[in-house]
């Protein structure tokens, strides 16, 4: 089969996000790997590979050739190439970019050094100044102090708790879901009040 080109989507200073290609199915299997990585997502259960090849990595390509800029990206060290993960800006697959999903999910070597902040505003700067989104949010368990965290650094605000029914419930689903965003207007006006590039660490 014919290999992609590298597709590069967007650079920080320390981060590539580039299409995903089907080279990188051992990438996101090991990653899902990892029961640390998924201990908020499945309860640390793995993703077996078949469902990696045959839903998760088909879904991402239908995303790119259903919408120009939004979808998952894989993340790479720029120095040195050395895959560290994945960040989605998420239009629902049925609907129009007004309101887009942020998310992020990076292997464990890779945590701790700010790398998802600075993948998560370049994406949120992405989406108001480029993309004409209205809406960024994201979700995450309760329990998820890390994933809070980093939505709370790239600008998004608590919007509310809710409860989802799992079919499987994982420890700590009975503390609910979180859901936080941000809007162009309040993206906006915060940027009008700071100076320098908004804080997104966005090379160019
Ligand atoms: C969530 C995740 C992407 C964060 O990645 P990261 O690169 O380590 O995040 P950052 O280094 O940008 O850190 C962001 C903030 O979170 C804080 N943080 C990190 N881990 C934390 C934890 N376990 N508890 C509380 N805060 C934590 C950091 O201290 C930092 O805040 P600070 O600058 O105020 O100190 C990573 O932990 C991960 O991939 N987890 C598994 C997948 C997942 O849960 N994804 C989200 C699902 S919705």
């Amino acid at each position: 089969m014919e290999r992609d080109s590298v597709r590069i989507f967007l650079e920080t200073d320390r981060l590539v996000l580039r299409r995903f290609t089907e080279d990188d199915l051992d990438n996101l299997v090991e990653l899902d790997s990892d029961p640390e990585v998924m201990r908020y997502l499945s309860g640390g259960r793995p993703t077996p590979r078949e469902v990696v090849r045959d839903e998760i990595l088909p879904l991402y390509f239908r995303y790119y050739a259903r919408f120009a800029g939004f979808g998952f990206w894989a993340a790479a060290d720029r120095s040195t190439g050395t895959f560290l993960g994945w960040f989605e800006l998420r239009p629902p697959e049925d609907g129009g970019v007004d309101e887009v999903e942020l998310g992020y999910r990076l292997r464990r070597a890779a945590w701790g050094r700010g790398y998802a902040t600075e993948g998560a505003r370049a994406l949120v700067h992405k989406a108001f100044a480029e993309l004409g989104v209205r809406r960024v949010f994201a979700t995450t368990m309760a329990v998820n102090a890390a994933s809070r965290r980093v939505m709370e650094k790239a600008g998004l605000r608590f919007v509310r708790n809710y409860r989802e029914d799992w079919p499987e419930p994982i420890p700590g689903a009975e503390h609910g879901e979180v859901e936080y965003a941000l809007t162009r207007a309040d993206w906006q006006s915060r940027l009008a009040g700071t100076t320098g590039n908004g804080g997104t660490g966005q090379r160019g």
